[in-house]
């Protein structure tokens, strides 16, 4: 019998996480400082982020030792299981073998503790008491604030708007584990205040949520920011997911042909993904695709070039592909998915061909998410399901070559805290959306003039 699940020991968790920097066959651009046009140094970072996470960030180490508490914490639910998807291969009825590494078995349902763990502990570490941070469908939130309150610091998270009033329990989750979540745009903040005066109804977008946080943490003394994607640091963490899915497939001698993950600001596809850039740098076979929204289509639509984080430009500006950093996207129910821009990894990677991007609408997404709930039994995230609409689109283009295929895809988290969305695409109410070229073009004249890559 072959087996389904390929689960590793305790003992065999990866104890380095995968720095891609030093296998990068052109180096990536720096982030700039947007006062001076020059790269931003450590110091300038020193107020947003502790130094032990800024050396991270631009660590050219190979290899980076995962600390003894932050491993304790994985192991809590890590390694994580790898598993043959084959009720969903028998209704695809395609020649492909599908495994999925399988991250909604965190506490927080999704692979955003990777990082939040990590991050927590590093804050803790420099002593930082209190960590802000945005969050988009309050994956990300939630996460954190179960991290912070294993490490014990106090965390406040703002929220989506949007995101806030169709997803109350992650909320719940926030407050159960003793954070304050505050919808965004909010009061609180000079940022928040300046949007809800130009656009009272705002729904919110993870641009508006991140300034909020920024200006919260540089506020207060003793707190520190932390961000659930895009950069660097985030990346490496989540490199552990890609690091044990190598190891599990080893075990059954098993070689993907096609890694697949879903990109919002990058870090499930990264985690998933760079272990087998490396390998595809170093010669090896192998396509590796992201799969986006089309009403949010930063990596098959937005130019690469220098952007802002954020919408109130308090972040440095980043090398990566982006819709402009005022663009607000259609609230769809994905809103882990809703960021203008991509982690400047990943767009350094799909620049260099390494990766290939994709793109899919809301609808043909929870298709394929009802489809694989009703085969495999899990409801996926609606994130998640754009991974599972790009697996199918592999499975058909398969089938119609008639070339057998593997496909390892990131399951990167669970859908029963989102099943509002569920009940809105059962019902009709989820339109297609596919973002204009008017509205893009638009959108990038908030970057004119910027410094080019
Ligand atoms: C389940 C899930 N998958 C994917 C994402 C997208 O984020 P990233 O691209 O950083 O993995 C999110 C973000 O909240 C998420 O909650």
């Amino acid at each position: 019998m072959e087996e389904t699940k390929v689960v590793l020991a305790d003992h065999e968790i990866p104890k380095q996480w995968y720095n891609i920097q030093a296998d990068l066959p052109q180096p990536m651009s720096p982030p700039l400082h947007p006062g001076t046009g020059k790269p931003v140094g450590p110091d300038d970072l020193a107020p947003i982020f502790p130094m032990n996470l800024i050396e991270q960030e631009v660590s050219q180490e190979r290899w980076i030792d995962i600390p003894g508490e932050v491993l304790d914490k994985y192991l809590l639910w890590r390694p994580s299981p790898l598993i043959r998807a084959r009720n969903f291969e028998r209704l695809l009825d395609a020649p492909v073998k599908i495994y999925y590494k399988y991250e909604g078995s965190s506490p927080a349902g999704s692979h955003k503790p990777n990082t939040a763990i990590p991050q927590a502990y590093y804050n803790k570490a420099f002593g930082v008491k209190r960590l802000s941070t945005e969050t988009g469908a309050g994956q990300w939130g939630s996460a954190l604030a179960m991290a912070c309150a294993m490490f014990g610091l106090e965390c406040r998270v703002f929220m989506v708007k949007v995101s806030y009033d169709q997803k109350p329990y992650r909320r719940m989750m926030m407050n159960t584990w003793g954070a304050t979540c505050i919808p965004s745009p909010s009061n609180v903040t000079e940022a928040g205040r300046q949007v809800l005066a130009d656009h009272p109804d705002s729904p919110g977008s993870l641009g508006i949520a991140i300034s909020e946080a920024v200006e919260d943490a540089v506020c207060h003394d003793d707190s520190r920011y932390a961000l659930g994607s895009v950069l660097n640091h985030v990346m490496l963490h989540q490199t552990v997911i890609g690091l044990e899915a190598e190891k599990q497939l080893a075990k059954i001698s098993v070689y993907p042909d096609v890694v697949i993950g879903c990109a919002g600001g990058g870090s499930n596809f990264a985690g998933i993904a760079l272990p087998f850039v490396r390998d595809k740098i170093h010669g090896k076979s192998v396509r590796i695709v992201g799969a986006e929204p089309t009403s949010c289509p930063t990596l098959t639509r937005g130019p690469f070039a220098y952007d802002f984080g954020d919408l109130a430009k308090k972040t440095p500006l980043l090398p990566m592909y982006t819709l402009g950093h005022d663009y607000v996207p259609a609230p769809i129910h994905a809103g882990g998915l809703r960021y203008h821009g991509m982690a400047p990894i990943i767009s350094h990677l799909v620049r260099l061909g390494l990766i290939e991007p994709s793109a899919y609408d809301q609808v043909a997404t929870f298709e394929a998410g009802v489809q694989w709930a009703r085969t495999e039994g899990v409801i996926p995230a609606p994130e998640t399901n754009h991974a599972i609409a790009a697996v199918v689109a592999e499975a058909k283009r398969a089938k119609a070559e008639g070339k057998e295929r593997t496909i390892l895809f990131n399951f990167s988290g669970h859908g029963m805290v989102d099943l509002a969305s569920y009940d809105a695409y059962l019902n009709g109410k989820l339109i297609p959306y596919e973002l204009p070229d008017a509205e893009i073009q638009r959108a990038l004249k908030a970057i004119e003039g910027f410094p080019k890559p």
